[in-house]
This record gives C-alpha cells, structure tokens and sequence, in this order.
C-alpha cells in the first residue's frame, strides 16, 4: 500500500498568504447559490457540489465511501489501483502492490458517482486496465493481458501516441513499418470499445494517478515519478484517453511538481498543458510536490497561480484541507472549482454534511455522540458486509477499523481513551462494546 503515508506531519496550514481572516461562513453561502460548475454536473450527474472524497490507499474503501455519501459527500474516488494487478486479475505482485481491489469495487447502487484510479508505468497497460475497468470484465482475464500486450518487452517499444501540448502529434502512429499481428489485434479491440454504447456499470469516470510518491519498481515510473517524465506521462494520458469510451470522461491526479527545481517546474507545466488537447475533463492537483509526500505544508497559492494561468482548465485542489473551513477557504482563495478532501474525513464524514450546511447558510454542526455511534455502527456493519462478500473474516474487518476508530474518537471528549480500547479490537463485539460503554447503548 505505497501511496499510504508513514511519514505525515500533524495538521498544519497551508501556505495561502492572507488567507487566515477569510470568513468562511459567507463564502459558503456565496458558493452554495451559485452552485458547482454545470460542466462537472453535466460531465457526472450527481456531482453537485463543490468538494469530494479523495482516493486514500488503505481507507477509501466501499465502506468509507458508502458512509461519506450518506453524509452528503457528492462523489468519490477510490484508491490507486496497480495496472498490472488489475491485469493479472489482483493476484501476486506483492510489494508492488497498492490498493486491495476487492476494497474498491463499487458498493452497490448507492456508491455512485465513483470515479476509479489507476497507475502504473506502460501506456498500453494502462489503457488496457482502464478498459477493464469501463467493461467490469466482460471479456477473460488473458483478453485484457492480451490487450496489454504483456507478453513482449513493453518498454523496448516506442511510445505511439505522442502529442505536443498544442494537440499535435508527434508520435509515429499508425507507425510507418505497420502494424504488427498484436498491435493490428490491439488497435481493433482498442475500437470496438470505442464505439460500444455507454455501459457505465461500476465507474462513472477513469482518473489517471500522477502523484503517488510510490518508490519506482525496476526502474520504471509510477505515479508521481512521470511528472519528472513529461514525454511518458504524456504518452500514458494519451494511451488511456484513445481506449477509453468517449462519453466517459478521464481525469488525471498530480502534485505541483516532481521536485523544486525549475526543471521539474517545466515538466509540470508541459504535462498541464497538454491535458485539455488530449481530452482530460480535469484535473486534481496535490499542492505538494512528490519529493515532500506528506510532510510540510502544501502550497495554495501555487493552485491559485495555476487556475489564473489556465481559466478554460476545471482544477480540484488538494493539501491541507483538514476541517469544512478549509473547503471553503481553498476555493475562495485559490479559485479551483472543486476540493479534494483526503486526510480531514477519515473518521469524520460530517465535514462533508458541515459543507452543506454551510453552503445552505447555516452553522456546520458538531456530530452528537448518538450521530457518532450511527456513524461508526454503520462503517462496521457496511465494512463487514462488503469484506465478507469477498476474503476476510470479521477480525480482519475488526482490525482493519482500529484505525477508523482512533480518527474517530478525535470527536468524543474521551478521545484519549476510546483510543487506546481501539488498538486491541479484533471482534465485531469488542466494536460494539466500545461503542456501548461510550457511546451509549
Ligand atoms: C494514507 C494516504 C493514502 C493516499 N492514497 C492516495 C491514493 O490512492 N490516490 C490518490 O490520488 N491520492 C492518495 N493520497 C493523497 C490524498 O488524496 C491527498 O492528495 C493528500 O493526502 C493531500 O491532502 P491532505 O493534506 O488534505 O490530506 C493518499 C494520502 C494518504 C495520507
């Protein structure tokens, strides 16, 4: 679970100069009547308001996303998944791994708008999980490996469709020695998905991960390690982009910049300059550069610079929103059209159901300890019915939610306490007899 972070730093603002006397109730009220962008409703129905939950590795499961919905979250992303394990059907590649793909799968009817995300380090394999994705596996396991290509040397081949930032392309394709047998096989399957009628069965939206600080795997770029690869990340938007059903729309995940220097700087900009020509509806940018991960704050103001320098570009923004005021702050101050919330809902869904009432001109209310109880049963419960649809028995669900129960005690004013009961709990009824003694029966 590499995009999982060992090594964050405490909740601390960002850097947003002048932004510390905002009042965030009026901004709440202003953005609650004008509503979010009618691209992004038009783009995914049911995308109504201006914030979201995050993918978070290890946490952004159905269950977590089925209890930010009922609290009024409007759409989520799931954690990065491995293209590679999507492709092999989720089994093995052990520390290359990411996300449980079991965790990920859509929770039912309810657990819409989602938006599913992927990394890895091939075009051709990335697009192929993305069809994968967009199919629910209508064809085998060895359709989509074949469409991947997996059995030759990916990284001897060319990058096909490369494009400059102005949408020209630069790449050979078709390529001037034609086709081979398995790119012409390619080329067809990559069509007929092109064409087959919207069937949106699980995923409402394809979201390409540039930003996991995830160590390369022999050698190759990842996640956040492309954008010190802007001709690869760009071959990678383009590889998904041209497999992915046009009324689907991609999306893409990036940090400010690989690192400080203005090299990287550069890259960055290359690689956002070319997202609207190749097709992407937005983008979510991580105001953190990939060497920081984690740690330090993100810098808000480098979201503002952007969203002024590209005004036809739909820009999420993430890093450092830990409470509703930080939605609101976020947008009012750096002008993104929508807020990534990550770290500030694990454990608390009522910051999504605080940013509605703020957006109806109200006073975000505290969670009750009876609403806390309802919350946390509900995530235990979905948990278990999800968990045990597939692989894990009720204490490996049980431990699992130790750490939703430590986020989750930072509301009760035994926090402290609830805590520390929290670390020991391996049964369902060890939940509930927490819950009891604390929470009221
Ligand atoms: C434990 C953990 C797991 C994460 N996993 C993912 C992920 O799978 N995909 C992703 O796009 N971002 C992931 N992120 C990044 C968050 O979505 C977000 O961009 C980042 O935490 C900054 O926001 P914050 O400072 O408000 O938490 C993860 C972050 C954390 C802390």
């Amino acid at each position: 679970m590499s995009c999982q972070s060992h090594n964050a730093t405490a909740p601390s603002p960002a850097i947003a100069p002048g932004c510390g006397d905002l009042d965030t109730s009026a901004i709440a009220a202003a953005i609650g009547s004008r509503g979010i962008d009618s691209r992004i409703s038009t783009l995914i129905p049911g995308f109504d308001a201006p914030f979201f939950q995050a993918g978070l590795a290890g946490y952004s499961d159905a269950a977590m996303r089925l209890v930010a919905r009922r609290h009024g979250c409007p759409m989520c992303v799931t954690e990065a998944l491995l293209d590679r394990t999507l492709l092999a059907g989720g089994r093995g590649f052990d520390k290359a791994d990411l996300g449980d793909l079991h965790d990920n799968v859509p929770g039912g009817p309810d657990d819409h708008p989602l938006c599913v995300q992927i990394m890895g380090s091939e075009p051709r394999e990335m697009a192929a999980a993305a069809v994968k994705l967009i199919e629910q596996r209508q064809r085998s396991d060895r359709e989509y490996r074949l469409l991947a290509l997996t059995n030759d040397e990916p990284s001897s081949r060319p990058i096909q469709h490369l494009r400059d930032p102005g949408g020209r392309q630069v790449g050979p394709w078709p390529p001037s020695d034609g086709f081979s047998d398995e790119e012409r096989r390619f080329a067809a399957a990559m069509e007929m998905t092109a064409r087959r009628p919207g069937g949106t069965a699980g995923f409402q939206c394809i979201d390409v991960n540039l930003a996991c600080p995830v160590k390369k795997i022999e050698k190759k770029a990842r996640g956040g390690h492309w954008l010190a690869e802007p001709r690869g990340a760009i071959a990678i938007l383009e590889a998904v982009r041209e497999a992915v059903p046009k009324e689907i729309p991609c999306t893409v995940k990036l940090r400010r910049s690989f690192d400080d220097t203005p090299e990287m700087a550069e890259n960055f900009e290359r690689i956002f300059a070319s997202l609207s020509s190749i097709g992407y509806a937005w983008a979510t940018v991580h105001a953190r550069t990939v060497q920081q991960k984690y740690i330090g704050p993100s810098r808000w103001d480098f979201l503002r610079d952007l969203v002024r320098r590209y005004p036809n570009n739909i820009i999420f923004g993430s890093g450092d929103v830990w409470s509703v005021h930080e939605i609101f702050r976020m947008i009012h101050y750096t002008g993104v059209h929508a807020v990534s919330v990550a770290r500030g809902c694990i454990g608390n869904p009522w910051i999504f159901r605080q940013a509605r009432e703020m957006m109806a001109g109200r006073l975000p209310s505290s969670p009750t300890i009876a609403e806390q109880r309802a919350a946390m049963l509900m995530h235990f419960d979905i948990s278990l019915a999800v968990t045990r649809r597939f692989r894990h028995g009720e204490e490996a669900t049980s431990r699992m939610m130790r750490k939703f129960g430590i986020k989750f005690a930072q509301h009760h004013p035994k926090g402290d306490e609830i805590r520390k009961r929290m670390i020991d709990v391996s049964s369902a009824e060890a939940w509930r007899g927490i819950l009891d003694e604390y929470y009221g029966a």
